[in-house]
């Protein structure tokens, strides 16, 4: 167990500064090596190149080099903390929370491909790659559920099933809405309004608000409590790719600003259409057995939010400024 600063104490602290070294260590270590890495850096290099956002070849490069094999994990050790040393309670926080992430993954590996249809060359490189690692990560929870958690079933939608019964979106909140997205860019698949309202909510707000969220909330206690390696491992290399997810997101959103100011009225309109859905919720998530207040995840919400507009700069109109200070956080992610 390390020792641990209270979430508020982290989130006060506000932007931590990456060496360079720190860097490359996050950019460039293998699978056994994100082990060693401290998440909140990880989160952090999510956020480095979101002043200047790099180009697409740049991201799929990266990706070529970041891959990893979701089968090389183990989860020996995992199964033992989760059986042995965790209480019921956390268990219960914690599969509320991963469950949101388990189906997310599989829901935006099987929506992503119709963004690519009116998507620039380079950009679709960055876009296959995307979805390949979205499906890795959609593996990467079978494994998790199945192997760790011990729900059983012959093939990956045998376990989504299983583990939905956790899942606290009805289908009135963000999932929902993309379902609804994907099919609008579906039928008119060059729409660029169409195309920045899904990618406002897929790469702005599931990607860069909630998954980050999960990820803060369930790998900061992995690490406090030196539970679950392979989660950890597994997980902060998801963080890694989502970094690429949420930089190629922006860069779109930033780009489709840029040709046509009008667009930051779909962005607006997205953003009033998500948070006026946030709250409705089937299934109460508590956050307290792995260490976080309600408060401090509305906190890391906002900050989440708050960092990735300013970042881009993109404004936002005094209703929406009120609106993200009243919002409910439901963890999930993609
Ligand atoms: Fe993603
Ligand atoms: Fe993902």
């Amino acid at each position: 167990m390390t020792e641990r600063k209270s979430p508020t104490a982290v989130l006060r602290e506000g932007p931590r500064v990456l060496s360079e070294e720190q860097v490359r260590e996050i950019e460039e270590c293998d699978l056994k090596g994100v082990l060693a890495v401290d998440i909140d850096d990880v989160i952090e290099y999510v956020h480095k190149d979101l002043k200047s956002l790099p180009d697409f070849t740049t991201l799929y490069r990266r990706y070529l080099k970041q891959r990893w094999d979701v089968y090389e994990l183990d989860f020996g050790q995992d199964k033992f903390d989760w059986t042995q040393k965790m209480t019921e309670e956390e268990r219960q926080s914690f599969i509320a929370i991963a469950s949101g992430f388990h189906h997310g993954e599989r829901q935006v590996e099987i929506e992503l491909p119709v963004f690519m249809i009116g998507a620039s060359e380079e950009e679709k490189l960055h876009i296959a790659a995307q979805i390949e690692d979205e499906a890795r990560h959609t593996v990467f929870f079978d494994r998790f559920y199945r192997e760790v958690v011990g729900l059983e079933g012959d093939d990956i939608m045998d376990i989504l099933d299983a583990s939905f019964p956790w899942v606290s979106e009805t289908f009135v909140g963000p999932f929902g809405l993309l379902a609804y997205q994907a099919d609008e860019v579906r039928r008119n698949p060059y729409d660029e309004r169409a195309r920045v309202r899904y990618g406002t909510n897929y790469f702005l707000w599931i990607e860069g608000v909630l998954a980050l969220s999960v990820m803060k909330v369930t790998l900061s206690y992995a690490r406090w409590r030196g539970f679950l390696p392979a989660y950890y491992t597994g997980f902060t290399a998801t963080c890694r790719d989502e970094s690429r997810h949420v930089q190629g997101g922006m860069r779109y959103l930033q780009d489709a600003v840029r040709k046509d100011p009008t667009m930051i009225n779909e962005i607006h309109d997205t953003l009033r259409t998500i948070l006026s859905l946030s709250g409705v919720i089937s299934r109460r998530i508590y956050y307290e057995p792995l260490g976080w207040t309600d408060d401090e995840v509305r906190m890391l919400f906002n900050q989440q939010l708050r960092r990735k507009l300013n970042d881009v700069g993109i404004d936002l109109p005094p209703d929406l400024e009120d609106r993200i200070e009243r919002v409910q956080p439901t963890l999930a992610g993609g």
